[in-house]
């Protein structure tokens, strides 16, 4: 018997995505994986959320870490992103397997990266329209950093409760 595991992870419709109206067709193709979206947003990706996202290009690809964190700012596009959290049975393997290759043009030509993906002759980034946990690890890493407990309907990982006040903007 093939045992399945309840996941989260994380889903990232890039700024090419979003600028080239890639969201509807990304959203169906992901929809084949019968998973459930249990959290949403649009969102200006600020710096220091970019840097800490792929913190871990820093050390391993310097070259390619300030272009990466650019890209997803969306220096090259629209400063937009959505970011999705995807549930449900092997949810960081079944999402990766739609989303393709990394390298877009190594990706399985019918999935998202293959169709939608092409690397930017002039600046060497893959322009994926997509970014996909690539781990279990690496999912709740992500989740945590890109989404609060708040804005997901169902939470996989510890919270905790805390009093605080703060300034915020509310609707007059
Ligand atoms: S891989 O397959 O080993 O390259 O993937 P990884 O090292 O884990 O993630 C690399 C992220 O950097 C983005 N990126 C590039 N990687 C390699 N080479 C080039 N030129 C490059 N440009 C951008 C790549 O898209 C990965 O980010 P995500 O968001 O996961 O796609």
């Amino acid at each position: 018997m093939i045992k399945t595991k309840i996941q989260q992870t994380l889903v990232i419709v890039k700024p090419d995505g979003l600028i080239k109206s890639l969201t509807g067709n990304i959203l169906t193709a992901l929809s084949e994986t019968k998973l459930k979206i249990v959290g949403a947003k649009i969102l200006k990706v600020p710096k220091k959320l970019a840097e800490l996202h792929y913190g871990d290009l820093k050390e391993r690809k310097p070259r390619v870490f300030p272009s990466a964190v650019k890209y997803l700012m969306g220096e090259f596009h629209t400063d937009r992103v959505l970011a999705l959290v995807y549930q449900g049975p092997d949810a960081v393997a079944n999402i990766r397997k739609i989303c393709g290759a990394t390298n877009p043009e190594e990706a399985d030509p019918v999935s998202i990266r293959g169709r939608y993906g092409r690397i930017n002759s002039k600046t060497g980034v893959f322009e994926n329209v997509i970014h996909t946990s690539e781990s279990v690890k690496s999912a709740e890493k992500e989740i945590r950093l890109w989404f609060q407990p708040g804005e997901l309907t169902e939470t996989a990982f510890k919270t905790q409760k805390i009093a605080r006040t703060e300034e915020a903007t509310i609707w007059a």
